[in-house]
């Protein structure tokens, strides 16, 4: 019976033949792009709907539609069985629901049903007087008893050409069940995290500002991974024109001063924070209130912001992990390792002006962490997404080995 709790990411999709399978290779995307592995059964008449090569393409896994591969070899559905952590069949027409519900398992995804000893969902779609009809219905309620989690179906225009219930929910829908699902192993669960991305931007006038050219792209990364893994997820950014993560919540900025005084109250509650924002270390000691107009020459007088990570560093509270980010053109481990221990921090993220595809506005970034205890993981060039995860991943690892040293 399908009711151990799931433990990692590896999710197994059965689909069966109604129209809604021409759905399935976008929830398959999401979730790859999640960082969830996926693999997918189809019945034989689902193949009418979506094809196995499509969904073998956006899996990177082969696709299982019979009890024997092309080469005439068994495919073992008791291993499929065993290695998900989470098996959603959808759609599931009333045809999979009664086999289901009756033990009958003339095809492959219904083996691998059978033998599975992860939690199961199923997403039922079909016309809606057959999803109304008492037998559909029985065998759902036969199918709940036995630890299935049933996704009602949703509302809508159906194949039909009838309205009513019987539509499959959206991949988004189905998506954000399975990381529901997934979330309560998920590390970060109940945790609160603070990141900041982004650049300030210091007013000269009206019209003026002295900024950088950061792009949030590093900082939204980080945010976004660490929703991944469960945390509550508090994002300060400087103004950027990219969209918030999901289930991030965004609390947007333009000074330095107007991120300090956002980043002391949120950092209050925070388990973990990584300051990734290219924050102004200097603002126009006076911000004119009209333009300022044309003249042969121009002197700025600049005073000096609140150094944020500083101040978090000498405030920190027993059990956070803070981690700064360094932007360094010369002397790039020796400035870096000065601004780990004066401002108190558990890590540091270098990034060396001199990298190539890496710093400002790129996709791409190449760091070199470096730890309070004097330990350096220097990093290739990745996806700022794949640095993102590192990133995270130490924050884990450090974060859960200070609380257990605290304890
Ligand atoms: O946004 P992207 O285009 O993706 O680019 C990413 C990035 C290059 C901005 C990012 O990877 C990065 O290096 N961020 C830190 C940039 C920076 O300001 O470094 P710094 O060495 O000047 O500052 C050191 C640390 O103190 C940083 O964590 C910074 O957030 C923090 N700081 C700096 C000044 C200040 N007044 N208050 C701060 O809190």
């Amino acid at each position: 019976m399908p009711t151990q709790a799931s433990k990692t990411g590896k999710i197994l999709l059965g689909i069966s033949g109604g129209i809604a399978a021409y759905k399935m290779p976008m929830l398959v995307r999401l979730l790859k792009k999640a960082g969830l592995e996926v693999k997918v059964i189809m019945t034989p008449s689902a193949r009418q709907f979506v094809t196995a090569e499509t969904l073998a393409v956006v899996s990177e896994n082969p696709v299982i539609t019979e009890f024997f591969d092309a080469s005439g070899n068994w495919n073992n559905h008791v291993e499929m069985g065993l290695w998900a952590d989470l098996m959603l069949i959808a759609p599931a027409t009333a045809t999979t629901l009664a086999k289901m519900a009756t033990g009958i398992a003339d095809n492959a995804l219904l083996t691998t049903y059978f033998s599975a000893r992860c939690p199961v969902m199923v997403a039922p779609a079909m016309d809606l007087d057959m999803y109304q009809h008492e037998t559909v219905h029985q065998n759902i309620k036969l199918l709940e008893k036995h630890g299935v989690v049933v996704i009602p179906a949703e509302d809508g225009p159906l194949a039909s050409g009838l309205s009513g219930q019987g539509r499959m929910p959206e991949p988004e829908t189905l998506f954000d069940v399975i990381i529901k699902q997934l979330n309560p192993v998920l590390p970060l669960k109940g945790k609160n995290v603070m990141v900041t991305a982004g650049p300030t931007y210091e007013n000269l006038d009206p019209v003026r500002f002295i900024g950088n050219y950061s792009s949030g792209k590093m900082g939204y990364a980080i945010a976004d991974s660490f929703a991944k893994q469960g945390a509550n997820v508090t994002l300060i950014s400087g103004p950027v024109s990219i969209e918030a993560p999901k289930h991030v919540h965004r609390i947007s900025v333009q000074s330095a001063q107007q991120m300090h005084d956002a980043c002391l109250i949120a950092a209050k509650n925070a388990d973990i924070v990584v300051m990734a924002a290219a924050v102004a270390d200097y603002r126009p000691e006076i911000t004119e209130s009209q333009k300022i107009k044309k003249q042969d020459m121009l002197t700025l007088n600049l005073v000096k912001n609140p150094d944020i990570l500083n101040e978090l560093g000498a405030i920190k509270p027993a059990g956070q992990t803070l981690i700064g980010f360094a932007l360094e053109s010369q002397n790039e481990m020796q400035f870096a390792s000065e601004k780990l221990q004066r401002k108190n921090l558990d890590a540091i993220v270098l990034n060396s002006l001199a990298d190539e595809g890496a710093g400002f506005a790129h996709d791409t970034n190449k760091v070199t962490i470096i730890y309070k205890n004097g330990d350096v993981n220097a990093l290739p060039l990745m996806s700022k997404t794949a640095v993102a995860s590192e990133i995270v991943n130490e924050a884990i690892r450090l974060h859960f080995s200070n609380t257990f040293a605290n304890s």
